[in-house]
């Protein structure tokens, strides 16, 4: 269905979303009467939750055109629904779940800021309790979809003893009082997908928006990446899926030395590497989803998973765009563009770096 839908309502528009830097509206109100935007809610909420390899599934095809509407999906799905479903009291959930799996919102999800990507329980945006609500001050940034977005999965800091700041995560909605877009980011790649910062100026948040328990915020942060980290594995594993088709078509109409270029052994072993790594990275994907649906422990098959896709995305999107010669480097094909968004799949959700540093902990703890 996704594939259909990406043939008949995606590629005709892909480019010039992308050139104008236009936020796929029009595609994604679309998706959600699919009930993409809903697949991880359940349909109490209005949702038609499914399994995660549907949702991988999906996001592959997404991003085989368009990486860029495939992340705002994940981050809806997998961070945004996913956090209120897992940590969201009953009222949380019947406020905006039905929202957000209907497309009537989109979410966010606001952890990273100007002095803390990596390292994600440093923040300095604090948030202080007065009455019956919690005043937020700081600087958000890097937040996909934050400048769309009707509400967001937001992360402060909260005095939960005197003297001891810890994480804590409120459900903040884009009209609160204090809450301005600062700053739209000029981003090498994904142009449709649009990346805010933010600034929190005496934000007002109700208390009854507090998302977990206090202090808990790292917690509910680094579970609910560990889910979305299959996603943006899922995201490398479309575009790569697509570049090795470029490469594969382009090869076999070039001629060079009397010959088509696919002819040549060079190409053939690239195309072959292509393959390879692009079913590697597949199967860890799956491998991380069917994990998840299990109800088994993920966390290290998601940076296993995230880790490999993300970094043989780049390498298949440069060999592709190699095999493609100049016309690679041309803004008329395809590969071109892959080979930008690419780029970032190996740093956010928490970079290659972070994704080692997760699995060889895990190894080690035990
Ligand atoms: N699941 C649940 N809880 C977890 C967890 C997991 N996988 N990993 C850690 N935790 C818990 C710990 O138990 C601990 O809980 P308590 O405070 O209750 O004891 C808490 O989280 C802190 O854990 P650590 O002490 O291990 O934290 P750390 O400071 O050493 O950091 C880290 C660990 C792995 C480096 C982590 O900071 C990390 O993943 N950083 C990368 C952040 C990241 O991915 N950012 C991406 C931004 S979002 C984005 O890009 C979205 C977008 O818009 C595209």
């Amino acid at each position: 269905m996704v594939r259909d839908f990406v043939q008949r309502e995606i590629i005709p528009q892909a480019k010039s979303l992308e050139e104008n830097h236009e936020f796929p509206r029009e595609i994604l109100e679309k998706l959600a009467d699919l009930g993409i935007l809903g697949m991880t809610v359940p349909p109490e909420y209005k949702g038609m939750k499914t399994d995660s390899i549907s949702l991988v599934l999906a996001l592959e095809e997404l991003s085989r055109v368009l990486p860029s509407v495939a992340v705002i999906v994940s981050v809806h799905c997998s961070l945004f629904c996913y956090s209120i479903l897992k940590f969201g009291t009953r009222e949380q959930k019947e406020k905006y779940l039905p929202k957000a799996a209907e497309g009537k919102i989109l979410g966010a999800f606001s952890l990273t800021e100007p002095g803390a990507g990596s390292d994600a329980t440093s923040l300095r945006t604090n948030a202080v309790k007065n009455g019956n609500m919690y005043i937020l001050n700081g600087t958000k940034n890097w937040v996909t979809t934050g400048s769309e977005a009707g509400a967001l999965v937001l992360f402060a800091m909260t005095e939960i003893k005197p003297g001891i700041k810890k994480l804590s995560a409120f459900i903040v909605e884009k009209h609160f009082p204090g809450l301005k877009i600062s700053k739209i980011e000029e981003k090498m790649g994904l142009h449709s997908s649009l990346t805010a910062e933010i600034s929190l100026e005496n934000c007002e948040v109700p208390a009854e928006n507090l998302l977990g328990e206090e202090g808990k915020g790292a917690s509910i942060a680094f579970h609910c990446l560990d889910c979305s980290r299959i996603g943006i594995a899922a995201q490398s594993v479309g575009l790569s899926q697509q570049a090795m088709e470029e490469a594969v078509k382009y090869a076999k109409q070039r001629e060079a030395f009397g010959k088509k270029i696919a002819e040549f052994q060079s190409l053939q072993f690239m195309i072959a590497d292509i393959a390879t790594q692009l079913d590697a990275a597949r199967l860890l994907t799956y491998k991380a989803a069917d994990l998840c649906d299990k109800g088994k422990s993920f966390t290290k098959e998601a940076a296993m998973a995230k880790l490999f896709a993300s970094e043989a995305a780049n390498r298949i999107a440069y060999q592709a765009l190699q095999i493609h010669g100049g016309y690679g480097y041309s803004k008329e094909f395809l590969i071109e563009r892959l080979y930008r968004d690419a780029r970032v799949f190996t740093i956010y959700e928490g970079t290659s770096e972070i994704q080692r540093l997760v699995i060889s902990r895990f190894l080690l703890k035990k």
